[in-house]
């Protein structure tokens, strides 16, 4: 399976398990999550869902050959299913990130509540990049967390930053060894899960409930700005240029 899934001791886990394709993420991979996310909230055993992928990567972003060949199109598509469960699970989200987070895969931790990322961890929205724009309310999360400027360098030029950046910005917690990131990420959930979850619950939708009907009006904004530019030659070029192990050539596009 792409994506493992398992339940312990009140922690639902999601793991990212495609390690020859860098954990990419292809449309089942996310209906798959999306499925993990609805069930793992309504499940009053789980008390707290956890994110990870493999030590040397968390995730490629979207397999760039399924998005050419099935691009997402629409609400129900499984990369909206899987941010929208995401964005307003009633649950907290821990995440433990080492190496690459690139594309939704460093969108994503926008939408959790605790992010602890290990030393080699590497975090890229490459949208420009790609021909594309910013997705799931990162145009409006990321300038919240980390002010405008920072936020257009990150959006705008598309490169990656390094881990103590990140934490800078507050997009990651604490930064840990690679070999202890999952078991510090694992006893935060424990702790959480300690807790009382209606309390844990209540703290969650006070913080994030003001604000997600704008955060879901962004996602919609962006996901038609998205879907277009999926379609257009930039993205065709810059997509054909990555699966041909080539340079992408913006020249001839105004
Ligand atoms: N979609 C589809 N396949 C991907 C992928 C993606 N996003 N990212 C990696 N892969 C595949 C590669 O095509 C390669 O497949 P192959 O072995 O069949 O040739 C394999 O995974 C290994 O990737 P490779 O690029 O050789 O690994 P690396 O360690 O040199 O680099 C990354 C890792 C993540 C930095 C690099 O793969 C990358 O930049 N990926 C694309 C990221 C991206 O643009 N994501 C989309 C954001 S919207």
């Amino acid at each position: 399976m792409d994506i493992s899934t398992s339940k312990a001791n009140g922690i639902f886990t999601i793991e990212f398990n495609r390690p020859d394709k860098k954990n990419a993420i292809t449309a089942v991979m996310y209906q798959t999550m999306a499925d993990a996310l609805k069930q793992a909230d309504a499940d009053a055993e789980v008390r707290v869902i956890l994110m990870c992928g493999k030590p040397e990567i968390f995730t490629a972003g979207n397999d760039l050959e399924d998005f050419l060949k099935n691009p997402p199109s629409g609400l129900n598509s499984p990369v909206f299913q899987f941010m929208t469960a995401l964005s307003g699970v009633s649950k907290p989200v821990v995440a433990a990130v080492a190496g690459a987070a690139v594309g939704i895969g460093t969108t994503l931790l926008l939408h959790c509540d605790l992010v602890y990322a290990a030393d080699n961890a590497k975090f890229s929205m490459p949208f420009t990049q790609l021909g594309l724009c910013p997705e799931f309310a990162s145009s409006l999360l990321l300038p919240q967390l980390a002010g405008y400027q920072r936020a257009a360098e990150k959006l705008l030029l598309g490169e990656a930053f390094l881990v103590e950046e990140a934490r800078e910005m507050g997009l990651v917690n604490k930064v840990l060894p690679v070999a202890e990131v999952l078991a510090y990420a694992q006893a935060q959930a424990a702790k959480l899960v300690a807790l009382p979850a209606s309390s844990i619950r209540a703290s969650k939708r006070l913080m994030k409930g003001r604000q997600a009907q704008t955060v879901q009006a962004v996602i919609g904004e962006e996901g038609q700005q998205f879907a277009e530019m999926l379609l257009a030659p930039e993205a065709k070029e810059a997509f054909s240029a990555f699966l041909q192990k080539r340079k992408p050539d913006f020249t001839k596009f105004a």
